[in-house]
């Protein structure tokens, strides 16, 4: 199937997973300039397992708050609009993908989209480059186009399967070997259905090939170098093969948070174990 009939098939897939109305809502919210916590609240009301997850990340060792916080609307002014987005798109996204994934490694796919997205939120805090809240979304989103090319693109997902193991490359490396249309392209499309912001589009799209012009090029550097650190230090079975493919211009850009990385990555990790447990509901 060349790379145009994949597109058309994509446009003819009526299942292809929907963001549920609450998270679409909080999101196009966010998007708009006059948005007001009450407005906010009267949304996410609506979902009372939504508010009963933001309720317990504000209050979980991950805040360290001295008193609990019991309404929705302490809730958003204590973590503030752009995480309750990250907070309420996360966990819709989670769910929608849990349980429709076969014999798909899901909870892998998922630990790693974690930690690149917390990864991602580090090195933009610790490099003051980019928006750290927008770069976590980014990174949990960056290869969400791998669930539906296992899902609707059966062929292509178990030859690029095959291929890694056999030539042992990378995922992308395989796809291009296959020619096939790859994940980054099909999450772009994806999350384009779902009217999320132009930058995060671009950054799915680019995560492995960062020389392209986009919106917000610092978000691109850092949710590429996110994935390859989470791939190569964070990972179970730990491996370097991943390093080689760090883009100069963010090897660059990202230097001093990488020469350091021995020192901060055990409370990362860490904190990516923690946001596991919340995220998928672990412990
Ligand atoms: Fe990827
Ligand atoms: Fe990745």
């Amino acid at each position: 199937m060349d790379k145009i009939a994949a597109y058309k098939k994509l446009d003819r897939i009526r299942d292809l997973p929907t963001l549920p109305e609450i998270a679409m809502q909080v999101n196009r919210m966010l998007q708009e300039e006059d948005i007001t916590i009450e407005r906010l609240c009267e949304t996410i009301e609506k979902d009372q397992a939504i508010v009963s997850r933001l309720l317990k990340l504000v209050n979980s060792a991950f805040f360290g708050l001295r008193s609990r916080v019991n309404t929705l609307s302490e809730t958003i002014s204590m973590l503030g609009f752009n995480s309750v987005r990250n907070v309420v798109v996360s966990v819709s996204v989670i769910e929608v993908f849990a349980g429709k994934t076969g014999d798909f490694d899901i909870k892998s796919f998922w630990k790693h989209s974690i930690a690149t997205a917390m990864t991602a939120k580090k090195l933009s805090e610790s490099t003051c480059i980019g928006n750290p809240e927008m770069c976590f979304l980014s990174g949990l989103l960056h290869d969400i186009g791998k669930i539906v090319l296992f899902q609707h693109f059966k062929e292509q997902f178990q030859l690029v399967m095959d291929l890694m193991s056999r030539q042992n490359i990378t995922f992308m490396a395989a796809e291009k070997e296959a020619d096939v249309l790859d994940h980054a392209r099909i999450g772009a499309y994806l999350t384009e259905r779902w009217q999320l912001p132009r930058s995060l589009i671009d950054t799915i799209k680019y995560h492995h090939l960062c020389g392209n012009a986009v919106s917000d090029q610092d978000m691109l550097l850092i949710v590429h170098t996110a994935d390859i650190l989470s791939n190569a230090f964070l990972a179970k079975t730990k491996n370097r093969k991943y390093i080689s493919e760090l883009d100069q211009t963010a090897a660059d850009k990202m230097k001093t948070a990488i020469r350091y990385i021995q020192e901060w990555l055990p409370s990362l990790a860490e904190e990516i174990n923690a946001a596991c447990r919340f995220f998928m509901k672990e412990g």
